[in-house]
């Protein structure tokens, strides 16, 4: 089938990018609007965002869509998530093989309810041959990550663990290193988000919400990554 992007550079100088969305909530706030309400248009932002870095040619894009900790929001506003979540995964069906996407959850699946849990399994399977690896975190925490990978290595039968060994077993096994971290929202930290990924990624932080963000934006953290020298501890 045609593929319905044109990528700009089959080569592109970021490998693998990853978003932090933050600000959902103070977007709905400023116009008097429940927090569900910043979810709703922050899921249309994650769309075209996605969209654009497969478009450019970027190999892995990850978004960081709810983390371990965020389970204790209210109850009213995990569901709302994962009302947006399920209705995306229904949608992004028809997208697979036109936009050759490749679906990978990060996190532990088995604490969403059956019929959430299946559709992540089907779409990990149906686009498991496709080029532009999209990393959903769900139930995702870096640390929490960190000892997936140890014990599953220790589970293995592994005795003298590696770096690479740590990094095959990572959710993430599939993506290349992390180049760049955005954030919008205006804090500056990395909240628990690809913890071992990030060693030398580039970090890029905006006082936008994630709502109000747009892939003129996502161009303007790129252009501002390619200017930055990354000498990766050498000199
Ligand atoms: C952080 O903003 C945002 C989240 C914890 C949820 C992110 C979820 C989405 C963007 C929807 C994703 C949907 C799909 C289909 C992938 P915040 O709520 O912490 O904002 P605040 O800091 O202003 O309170």
């Amino acid at each position: 089938m045609a593929k319905k992007f044109i990528t700009n550079s089959e080569d592109h100088p970021i490998k693998h990018i990853g978003f932090i969305m933050d600000g959902n909530g103070r977007w709905a706030k400023k116009r008097g609007m429940p927090r569900e309400y910043g979810h709703k248009f922050g899921a249309e932002t994650f769309k075209k965002v996605m969209e654009h870095c497969c478009n450019l040619g970027i190999k892995a894009t990850t978004f960081y869509v709810f983390s371990t900790e965020n389970w204790k929001r209210p109850q009213k506003e995990v569901d709302s998530i994962m009302k947006l979540l399920d209705r995306y995964l229904d949608d992004c069906k028809k997208e697979l093989d036109e936009y050759d996407l490749r679906f990978i959850f990060l996190g532990d699946k088995s604490v969403f309810p059956d019929g959430l849990r299946n559709k992540m399994i089907e779409i990990e399977r149906l686009s498991s041959q496709h080029k532009y690896i999209v990393n959903l975190a769900l139930n995702y925490g870096g640390r929490d990550e960190i000892v997936y990978a140890v014990n599953k290595l220790y589970a293995d039968g592994k005795e003298r663990i590696t770096e690479d060994d740590i990094s095959s077993a990572l959710y993430t096994s599939e993506s290349p290193d992390l180049d760049l971290i955005v954030r919008t929202g205006g804090d500056l930290r990395i909240s628990n988000f690809l913890l071992w990924q990030s060693a030398y990624a580039e970090l890029y932080f905006t006082d936008k919400l994630w709502p109000d963000f747009n892939t003129d934006d996502v161009d303007a953290a790129i252009e501002n990554f390619l200017n930055r020298k990354r000498r990766f501890g050498g000199v």
